[in-house]
């Protein structure tokens, strides 16, 4: 079982798709689990369909956004959020529209400066409850969307995978005389799985010891907090457009409780590295696609216990659809 294999199933759950910011007046198109769709905002709220018109397959991305209406480029056909056609221009007024003349609507909802979609008809579980990018007293940082030539998966396992830190990240987090993987606790809750970590050398931060604390949501939701013993708290989110088996959009949030003192732009500097070493071996992995039969590749205990716990909850979607 691969990673694809879940698309059917994935259908249900909530997609991060962007960054609400960049949904605005022209219609985005993005590809969600291999089928193009179209994002914009229809007076005002976030709006999610097929990317085609059902007269003769334009992609509505070509099109434009007339104040509640999505127009198609082709023949001016304007349809309305729940996806159905209000005007054909070719024909006078008092015509009928056809009743078949209607996009496919899928459900959209912002949260967390992102557009979320969910193309099946029901979601499955709700959008990932991150209360602390809600509260005030945090200030995101960053921000910024990369498109990586990998799996969503690959890239959600790359950043729970603990064993790296000293070999990909040498000197920045960790040291190669120092290689031994921190034991951790991984719990399954529901639709998720947690562990802390104690302990793990970071050159980005000026403060010696802090907790990190991992969440990592079904399917591509990662949220990591860092907790210092005085309360400073820096908050990284980090979650995946599934485009394709072999392609994803990483969608990745710094936010603190407090500003980063001088040599803040070193730290994001750091940042930006400790993401192009990852990006470097991730989008080399063979298969492109996560293994979800556990006998492939060879996990090794202790270190490897966050990616099974991934793989087997991650598994478990198409044991149950
Ligand atoms: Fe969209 Fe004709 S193809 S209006
Ligand atoms: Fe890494």
């Amino acid at each position: 079982m691969r990673e694809s294999d879940l698309w059917p199933p994935l259908r249900e759950y909530w997609h991060p798709v962007a960054f609400a910011e960049d949904v605005g007046d022209k219609p985005l198109a993005v590809k969600l689990l291999d089928e193009q769709i179209v994002v914009c905002r229809l007076a005002g709220r976030v709006a999610a369909f097929r990317d085609l018109c059902i007269h003769r397959g334009t992609p509505l991305s070509l099109g434009w956004v007339e104040g509640e209406n999505l127009v198609c480029a082709y023949h001016g056909w304007a349809y309305e959020a729940s996806g159905k056609c209000i005007r054909i221009p070719s024909i006078p007024p008092e015509h009928p529209i056809p009743k078949k003349a209607c996009l496919t609507a899928y459900h959209a909802q912002e949260r967390y400066g992102v557009v979320w979609v969910c193309m099946g008809d029901e979601p499955q579980v709700p959008i990932p409850e991150i209360s602390t990018l809600e509260d005030a007293n945090f200030r995101v940082d960053v921000r910024n969307g990369r498109l990586w030539k990998c799996s969503a998966a690959r890239a959600i396992e790359n950043f729970i995978d603990l064993g790296h830190l000293p070999w990909i990240h040498e000197g920045i987090l960790g040291t190669r005389d120092n290689p031994l993987t921190p034991v951790v606790n991984v719990e399954r809750v529901d639709e998720e799985i947690r562990f802390t970590v104690e302990g793990i050398e970071d050159r980005t931060r000026e403060a010696g010891s802090y907790t990190r604390v991992f969440r990592i949501f079904r399917p591509f939701t990662i949220y990591l907090s860092k907790v210092e013993h005085d309360g400073k708290t820096e908050v990284m989110y980090f979650a995946c457009t599934p485009h394709t088996a072999k392609e994803c959009t990483r969608l990745f949030m710094i936010a603190r409780n407090y500003e980063i003192a001088q040599g803040g732009s070193k730290v994001e500097d750091l940042g930006e590295l400790i993401i192009e070493q990852d990006r470097k071996i991730v989008e080399n992995q063979r298969p492109e696609e996560l293994p979800l039969d556990l006998t492939e590749e060879l996990h090794i205990k202790g270190p490897d216990a966050p990616a099974l716990a991934y793989r087997r909850m991650m598994r478990e979607i198409g044991i149950e659809a």
